[in-house]
């Protein structure tokens, strides 16, 4: 398995570019199940996760490719091991393309969900368009039990019959009838899953309590591209009047906010002056608003977003929650920053149980942290220093190679696999802006 290796102490200046979201480009992928022909997608960021996906189509019978096809993502089962290098040398196209024409099974195997729980994202496109799926129950996952009991719900009010059998979701109708759904709180794969589903139901489907992440928004324009009609994506409230057939439909990917997020904590915990490019402001005001409150200042700039940051930061509160508050995806990232500001922050978790597994690993890097409960104590220390960590999930991984920037000494981060499932080659971009940073293959 590889590692990360960060020797801190550089502050970070020069250009970088965002790549394409990708929770943006999972469920606007998985709708390309909802139509025969290809679709075409680009900005598609290179992904453990995007790749898993595009494996999960292959394997259900779908034609798959990145660039002009000559890139084929192999459909072949099992997954490689957990630590699949980045590729090296050219990178790989942005183009991504999915031909759902035929499939030969509508079934989503274990050893893929396993590996990434938005292959859940499945579930509603190939019940609504074959009348039957097989996805198996994604199980335990690093940051709470994250229950799919949402999407089950709304599928059955949709009139799916589901049951459950040695580990999967086997889920069947003649044609999904449309219903009113209510969320029992909101879930953004959950809204999503049911989006699709009801696009190509007989009638109307009311949405309440839904998701409202930028995410959403996107495939909600996907679906209208493909013909699905559909409003309120974006909103607590969603409509669709289904129809009998959609169609491909091409798309551009959004800038990941998360991402965004996760390199202006960089500069924030690094110091420097950076501009981010393709930075998504208009979805990350959260985030940047606590980034101010940490002293941290930003210009809109034509080409980005231009962030300096102070010599040390100072204490901030910050709860995470349901977009558009402070998401949860960034929270081990500013914990990281926290960890060195001037006072006591409090950090409180309400979308997950379970998210601080970062804590241990920050805490060896000489941060002075106490949970209790869903809150975490931060009280900002003047200095970390290097040592050895363990990655825990994806975002925990980000905020440990952050940590590192600034941690005087070597950072060793391993277990990367986390981070490659969800950054598309983070340590160059970070290299790129003068981080000490590199890759260490594992054997
Ligand atoms: C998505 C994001 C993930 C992000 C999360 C919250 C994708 C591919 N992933 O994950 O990066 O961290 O939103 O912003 O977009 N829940 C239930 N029952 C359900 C579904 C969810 O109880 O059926 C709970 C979860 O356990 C969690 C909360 O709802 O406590 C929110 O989860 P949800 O929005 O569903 O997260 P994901 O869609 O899995």
């Amino acid at each position: 398995m590889d590692a990360i290796e960060i020797e801190g102490g550089l502050p970070l200046s020069g250009e970088v570019s965002v790549s394409g979201s990708k929770n943006a480009a999972l469920p606007m992928i998985a709708a390309s199940l909802l139509a025969p022909g290809r679709s075409v997608f680009q900005e598609v960021p290179d992904l453990a996760d995007i790749r898993t996906l595009g494996r999960l189509l292959g394997h259900m019978g779908a034609k798959v490719g990145r660039g002009d096809g000559s890139e084929p993502i192999s459909p072949s089962l099992p997954p490689p091991p957990r630590g699949e290098p980045i590729p090296v040398g050219q990178p790989a196209s942005r183009t991504f393309h999915v031909d759902a024409s035929n499939l030969e099974k509508a079934e989503a195997p274990y050893e893929l969900v396993k590996t990434m729980r938005a292959s859940v994202l499945v579930l509603g496109p190939l019940v609504a368009r074959f009348g039957r799926a097989r996805v198996s129950l994604p199980g335990g996952c690093a940051i709470g039990a994250r229950p799919i009991d949402q999407h089950l719900k709304g599928l059955e009010a949709l009139g799916a019959q589901i049951t459950l059998e040695g580990g999967y979701v086997i889920a069947t109708a003649k044609r999904l009838k449309g219903a009113t759904i209510l969320f029992d709180l909101p879930t953004v794969t959950g809204t999503e899953n049911l989006m699709m589903a009801a696009a190509l139901a007989d009638g109307k489907t009311v949405l309440e309590n839904c998701a409202r992440e930028p995410e959403i928004i996107a495939l909600g324009e996907q679906l209208r591209a493909m013909g699905a009609n559909i409003t309120g994506e974006g909103t607590p409230l969603i409509t669709i009047e289904g129809v009998d057939e959609l169609k491909p439909a091409n798309a551009t990917v959004i800038p990941d906010r998360i991402e965004a997020g996760t390199l202006l904590c960089a500069v924030a915990i690094a110091g420097g002056d950076v501009l981010v490019k393709r930075a998504p402001v208009q979805h990350l005001e959260a985030a940047l608003a606590k980034l101010r409150e940490a002293g941290t200042s930003f210009t809109s700039e034509s080409g980005g977003l231009r962030v300096r940051a102070p010599a040390r930061p100072d204490a901030v509160d910050v709860i995470t929650a349901p977009y558009p508050g402070y998401p949860t995806d960034l929270q081990a990232q500013l914990m990281a920053l926290l960890s060195v500001a001037k006072g006591a922050s409090r950090v409180v978790e309400t979308v997950f149980e379970n998210r601080f597994m970062h804590v241990n690993e920050l805490q060896r890097l000489g941060a002075d942290i106490s949970v209790d409960g869903h809150t975490a104590v931060v009280k900002g220390v003047p200095r970390l220093s290097g040592a050895q960590v363990m990655a825990t999930d994806l975002r925990a991984s980000a905020s440990l190679v952050l940590a590192g920037l600034r941690a005087e000494g070597k950072t060793t981060v391993s277990r990367v696999y986390h981070l490659d499932r969800g950054y598309e080659g983070l340590e160059k971009k970070l290299t790129s802006l003068g981080a000490r940073v590199r890759r260490v293959p594992g054997n």
